[in-house]
């Protein structure tokens, strides 16, 4: 068995097995679509993205066939991954890139980080971020109630969705189904297409419940 933890064996059973994949190609354009169409439709203009932990390149694709003027840039910490479906090899945990881009994508990296790690990652995410952020990070309700666990790998730090979202709004204002715009990108919203703002009282007992918290 690989000592390293995203190998052939991990992809090819939740992404490339049609039986026990979590999503493909086609589920994968859907969301792309939406991503896309929601910020063209707040008028945020859509010239760089970056994918961090690309997988197997879903979202690649889906840019390259659809936003080929898009400047796309993938990274990867899996040396399989970035050898076999051609991403650059960073850890996003130690690392961030000098420029930003108009859309940063992180779906489904996040939850393997530990707690520090995912600080660090979620800072250099948003160091990053020019105008959205679209990310996905499964929870620990998740975990019990929404994911198929026979698609999904259970192998990961099952947080709070008070955690995550404590240390995303320190950067972002949270637009919905995964969308986050960057603070200070300056972009416009309709009262009721955002999130409420958390109260400063409600966000200090949130902090006090659930820090630390791992499945
Ligand atoms: C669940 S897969 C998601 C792949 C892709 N984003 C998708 O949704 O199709 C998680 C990916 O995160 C990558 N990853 C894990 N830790 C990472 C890190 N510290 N930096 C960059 N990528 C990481 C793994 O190598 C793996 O490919």
């Amino acid at each position: 068995m690989s000592s390293e933890p995203f190998d052939h064996g991990y992809y090819s059973r939740f992404y490339e097995s049609d039986r026990s994949r979590v999503h493909g190609a086609s589920e994968v354009a859907s969301l792309c679509t939406a991503v896309t169409a929601m910020m063209q439709w707040w008028g945020v203009p859509l010239a760089s993205a970056l994918d961090v932990g690309a997988g197997v390149g879903l979202w690649r694709d889906w840019f390259s066939a659809h936003r080929p003027q898009v400047a796309y840039r993938s990274v990867e910490v899996s040396r399989y991954a970035c050898a076999k479906y051609g991403h650059e090899r960073r850890d996003i945990t130690k690392w961030r890139a000098q420029t930003s881009f108009d859309l940063v994508i992180c779906q489904g990296v996040l939850p393997y980080l530990d707690d520090a790690s995912c600080e660090r990652a979620i800072g250099n995410l948003a160091a990053m971020t020019g105008g959205v952020l679209y990310l996905e990070a499964i929870t620990r309700r998740d975990m019990k109630r929404v994911v198929d666990a026979k698609r999904t790998d259970m192998s990961v730090f099952g947080r709070t969705a008070a955690w995550y979202r404590q240390r995303l709004r320190v950067h972002y204002t949270e637009v919905g189904c995964g969308l986050w715009a960057k603070k200070d990108a300056g972009l416009l919203f309709y009262d009721l297409e955002r999130s409420p703002r958390v109260r400063a009282s409600a966000r200090a007992s949130r902090s006090t419940v659930t820090r630390g918290s791992q499945v």
